[in-house]
């Protein structure tokens, strides 16, 4: 480090300039992140909260009141009556947590090396959690379809199961699981389950809103023991934004550790300093939009996607994947692979991701993205595959 501090004005300078090197989402041509541009609101209440630390919450009494309203909030759009969690920093954090209180629940009645089954569809987070906590995966097969081959499911049952999860908007695809027949599969043989729905718990709710076709994929579905839900995502709320939902109190406090030195007697949640910040965000906006508002959000990125999977559904040469339930469109194209394109688009500004499983070219359609994107973009696609 410096002997001496440097000039207030230098310093900014050179700040933009690192930013300079940024993409930015306002360009449109991030079509890869679930994450998106904050909204104003969430930015000035996370502002105001700045200097809140969660981690002593006895010296932020009003933030520590404002997350307990919203994880009731997160809760009530999970139809849950009763939540119990925390706002953490995404969705790594909340199914790292959801991994925890399972293995302590297997634990205090199994002494064999814990099993989770989960879907090769799995966000990577689980990857982490794996060797972390030294779980053995079981992997489930998935369908045609993408997702959990339900059949399957009852026969990688042992006695040493610890959990099983679900997904409600898978990262490489957006589709959701058949949660409440894996659901009902977990409740019968008292197993804990998991619903990863980072992406689609700021989503589903509101598409189910106001509707008659319902997507059943949360606590409705009596097996459901917890679920990840991120305001950072299609919530609008600034990084980092996560939120881990329990169906049972008990569950949470299977984290309890004691904060000797600190205000409140003990902590739940895996870090112990945290930003009240998110919290507030969130709080702003839930209150900002409500479901109405939300609903509007989804609403104009499902309209967004069904317009892009139209025009690559049309195009010669491409080849979609399937038909999108959220906000994801996947796609390959004849002679050429999906790495060659995808280095090819970045020559036109365009930064698309590449999916695992299947290999395909892979789009989020969040906010930041307007038609005018979509529209830039398959002419620049149109053009790097000669049609
Ligand atoms: C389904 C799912 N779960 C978990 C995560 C991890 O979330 P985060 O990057 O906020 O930790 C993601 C991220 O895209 C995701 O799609």
């Amino acid at each position: 480090m410096r002997e001496k501090g440097r000039k207030k004005e230098d310093i900014f300078r050179d700040l933009s300039n690192f930013q300079d090197l940024d993409m930015t989402f306002d360009s449109g041509k991030i079509l890869s992140s679930m994450c998106t541009k904050p909204d104003p609101i969430g930015m000035e209440a996370y502002k105001m909260f700045i200097e809140t630390n969660l981690g002593d919450e006895g010296l932020f009494k009003g933030t520590s009141m404002m997350e307990r309203e919203v994880i009731k909030s997160l809760g009530n759009l999970l139809n849950l009556d009763h939540a119990y969690g925390h706002i953490v920093t995404g969705g790594t954090e909340a199914n790292i947590m959801a991994m925890a209180v399972a293995k302590y629940l297997f634990e205090e009645e199994n002494d064999g090396i814990p099993e989770l089954i989960l879907p090769k569809s799995a966000h990577f987070s689980f990857k982490k959690i794996l060797s972390m906590f030294s779980i053995k995966p079981v992997y489930v097969s998935l369908n045609d379809d993408y997702k959990i081959d339900v059949s399957m499911l009852e026969e990688l049952i042992t006695d040493n199961t610890m959990a099983m999860v679900a997904i409600a908007g898978t990262t490489e695809l957006g589709l959701i699981d058949d949660i409440p027949c894996i659901s009902k599969i977990a409740k019968s043989n008292h197993i804990y389950l998991h619903v990863d729905a980072a992406l689609g718990g700021f989503m589903i709710p509101f598409l189910n809103y106001k509707n008659n076709n319902q997507i059943n994929f949360d606590f409705r579905c009596k097996g459901v023991s917890s679920m990840t839900i991120d305001p950072h995502k299609m919530g609008l709320a600034p990084v980092p934004s996560g939120g881990i939902i329990f169906r049972k109190k008990e569950y949470l406090e299977k984290l309890a550790v004691k904060t000797p030195y600190l205000t409140k007697d003990k902590q739940t949640t895996i870090v112990g300093t945290r930003t009240g910040a998110s919290t507030a965000a969130t709080w702003a906006l839930l209150n900002y939009y409500g479901m109405d508002g939300y609903k509007k959000i989804v609403m104009d990125t499902i309209n967004l996607t069904d317009y892009t999977y139209n025009k690559l559904r049309t195009m010669n040469h491409v080849n979609v994947i399937h038909k999108p339930e959220l906000n994801l469109v996947s796609f390959t194209v004849d002679n050429m692979d999906v790495d060659i394109l995808q280095e090819k688009l970045k020559y036109y500004g365009w930064q698309v991701s590449v999916a695992e499983y299947p290999h395909a070219i892979r789009i989020v359609l969040m906010p930041h993205v307007k038609k005018q994107h979509i529209n830039q973009f398959i002419i620049d696609l149109k053009e790097v595959l000669n049609l």
